[in-house]
């Protein structure tokens, strides 16, 4: 029996199950089922907003008791440990049963258990006919303190957004260089930062620039904002996040939006594009194709929209 060394669980709302379904094809390269998804790619649950938790397979089988041997086999020593049932879709497991598997299951760990301030937490699940038993991560909702940041802007994209960007820009991987070329206040460089990205900034208001830098310093992250009209920028990036201006308080013409993204295109193969409006025609024509398309409604505001646009350069196209 083969299975993978991952399992991770989701939580989204409905609004928000074709942003997480998107950031999670871009991480790895498939959609949740049911909100569970196993795979042999790692990623900190706190680097998503949707993310829940990850059990770091140790352990598994389809028969309980092979599963107890195969835990003491492992040889566990370790002091302040906790193991939590996990009860998941399908699973019919009386609670008393569950508290005496745990306790099968600490009979098999050499160490003192620690309830209240474990320095690891262990899991216990079963799910199709399979029992499965490792080391329990937790999404911490530490990046919560963002909320905390000392500038904010009307304007600002939802740190679930944001973070869901970062994803689905960097793919999961460190090494690449990515741009935020409207970051208003950094909400989403601070959500870069936290899960570990390079990732620059750029906007063309200096009173904003000068926000998102004492932003991103407060956190003590570091990232280099550029005070400039994108169109100034002459780095090449892997790839480029447009939060596009929109409404009161940054207003942005037809004209502005295609200078924006027209600038951008020239210094990247890939743009991920946040919009109000449809943007088909100015993506097509700066020779971006759409690769990946999703809207996100907003919870009370039946009209209001955001869509995120994943565009790469057509190469054929001279
Ligand atoms: C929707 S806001 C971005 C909000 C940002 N994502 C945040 O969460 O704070 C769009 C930003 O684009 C900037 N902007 C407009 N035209 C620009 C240009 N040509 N080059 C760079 N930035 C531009 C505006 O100053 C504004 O801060």
């Amino acid at each position: 029996m083969q299975i993978k060394k991952y399992l991770y669980r989701f939580g989204y709302d409905p609004t928000e199950q074709a942003l997480s379904q998107l950031e999670s094809k871009y991480i790895f390269n498939t959609e949740d089922h049911n909100k569970l998804l196993f795979s042999d790619i790692k990623i900190e649950p706190s680097s998503s907003a949707f993310l829940k938790s990850r059990l770091d397979i140790i352990s598994f089988s389809e028969d309980y008791s092979t599963l107890i041997q195969e835990i003491k086999k492992e040889e566990i020593h370790i002091e302040d440990f906790k193991i939590e049932y996990i009860v998941l879709g399908g699973d019919t497991t009386e609670y008393d049963q569950r508290l005496e598997k745990l306790r099968d299951i600490g009979y098999s760990i050499e160490g003192t258990p620690d309830y209240h301030h474990p320095k690891n937490t262990y899991a216990l699940c079963f799910y199709n006919g399979i029992w499965c038993f490792g080391l329990y991560i937790k999404n911490k909702y530490d990046w919560h303190k963002h909320k905390e940041k000392p500038h904010s802007y009307s304007n600002s994209i939802s740190i679930h957004i944001a973070k869901a960007l970062v994803n689905i820009a960097a793919k999961g991987n460190k090494e690449k260089i990515l741009l935020d070329a409207c970051c208003g206040v950094g909400t989403i460089i601070l959500e870069a930062c936290f899960a570990g990205y390079n990732i620059e900034g750029c906007d063309i208001n200096w009173k904003i620039c000068r926000n998102a830098r004492e932003n991103i310093s407060y956190f003590n992250y570091q990232s280099i904002i550029y005070r400039a009209d994108i169109k100034d920028i002459q780095k090449r990036y892997d790839t480029i996040i447009i939060d596009l201006p929109y409404n009161l308080l940054s207003t942005a013409s037809d004209k502005d939006v295609l200078h924006i993204i027209e600038s951008s295109s020239r210094i990247t193969d890939r743009l991920i594009i946040v919009s109000t409006s449809d943007i088909t025609a100015f993506i097509h024509n700066v020779n971006f194709d759409i690769v990946d398309f999703c809207q996100i409604g907003k919870r009370g505001k039946r009209k209001f929209s955001r869509k995120i646009w994943v565009c790469i350069k057509n190469k054929k196209v001279n």
